[in-house]
């Protein structure tokens, strides 16, 4: 499960503790995908979540599922970002 501009965890994280076999990979941008890591390993997700600093452009490979939730809409007004982020989902390789 792929938490596309995840923001602080928080949601992925819930969802981690709610299906204790899925794994998750945060993406976000560099200095936010700090704190998210901080806080999923102080909730014990450590070993079942990866961190990927980065940007929409950088949605990897191999997700079965791609949770692009409150991807950031003003930014999307003036730079595609919504879109962007939707089509880097919909090309990521299996
Ligand atoms: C409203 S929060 C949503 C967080 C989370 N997805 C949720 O639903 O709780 C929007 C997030 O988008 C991130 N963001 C903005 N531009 C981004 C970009 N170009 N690449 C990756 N993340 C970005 C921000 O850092 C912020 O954490």
């Amino acid at each position: 499960m792929v938490g596309i501009a995840g923001g602080n965890g928080e949601l992925l994280g819930r969802i981690l503790s709610a299906h204790p076999r899925l794994r998750g990979v945060l993406l976000e941008r560099p200095h936010t995908v700090e704190t998210a890591r901080r806080l999923l390993g102080a909730a014990g997700h450590t070993e079942r979540c990866a961190f990927l600093p980065g940007s929409f452009a950088d949605v990897p490979a191999g997700g079965d599922v791609y949770i692009p939730s409150r991807v950031p809409h003003p930014a999307s007004r003036t730079t595609g970002t919504t879109t962007a982020a939707a089509r880097s989902c919909a090309t990521a390789p299996a």
